[in-house]
């Protein structure tokens, strides 16, 4: 049996911001904003199922008539005031099809590379790791501590570390009590995979590409561009 899986979307921060106003998920690359890319990206899989979003109540930019991507529902609910709080309110607007104990997608508005490929990785460990996996890739440079004047005040062994990308999957219920637990505690998670780890739960390392990045900064968005000009 092959399981299909709901995303959830937090795209409600202002954020870095590119090319004036506007949040840098509606930057358009190829006549397409990240986001719709992102979207594009996991609905295209056919292991997944649909997609909720969480926006900014002030967002004048998600386009009212995207109701369905690749014949899959994209729906929309309120952001919160942290990605966390997002994740929180997206989980909970999630349709009552999706079960507590099933397996949902977390993944960044602003993360668009996204391979197939990768998400395969990612459903076949799920199989093996049911509690929830992420994917990652290890640390490949060498890691510099600084002391306060900017100087380096030690070498941090590299073995064992890995940089935390998404997808992140998690069983529904089980992820909106781990970051409800995290919020009550005052808790700043700045993944889901850190809100579980809090409750005791170690969710599987799965390497994916090193070209499923973040756009963060101008160097990244040119980076986007460039690969999907080579597509
Ligand atoms: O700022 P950062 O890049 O870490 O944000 C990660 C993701 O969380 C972005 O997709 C952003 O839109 C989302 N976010 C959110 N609600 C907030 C803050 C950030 O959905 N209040």
């Amino acid at each position: 049996m092959s399981s299909a899986y709901w995303c959830v979307i937090p795209a409600a921060g202002s954020g870095a911001r590119f090319g004036g106003d506007m949040p840098k998920q509606y930057v358009e690359v190829a006549g397409r904003s990240i986001l719709l890319h992102t979207l594009d990206a996991l609905l295209s899989h056919p292991r997944v199922k649909g997609a909720m979003v969480a926006l900014s109540n002030d967002d004048a930019y998600w386009p009212a008539a995207l109701t369905r991507l690749h014949g899959k529902p994209v729906l929309t609910c309120a952001g919160g005031v942290s990605r966390a709080a997002s994740v929180s309110n997206a989980l909970a607007a999630l349709p009552v099809e999706v079960g507590q104990g099933d397996i949902v997608l977390v993944h960044d508005a602003a993360r668009p590379n996204l391979a197939h490929g990768d998400l395969d990785a990612l459903f076949d460990a799920l199989a093996a790791h049911p509690q929830g996996a992420i994917l990652a890739a290890p640390v490949r440079d060498t890691l510099k501590r600084a002391n306060d004047e900017g100087d380096i005040a030690a070498t941090e062994p590299r073995e064992k570390l890995w940089r935390a990308f998404t997808p992140q999957a998690f069983p529904r219920g089980l992820l909106a009590k781990a970051l409800g637990d995290a919020a009550t505690a005052g808790a700043q998670v700045t993944d889901e995979a850190m809100a579980m780890e809090r409750i005791g739960i170690r969710a599987r390392l799965v390497e994916g590409r090193e070209d499923n990045f973040k756009i963060t900064t101008p160097a990244d968005l040119a980076r986007f561009e460039f690969m999907v000009a080579r597509r």
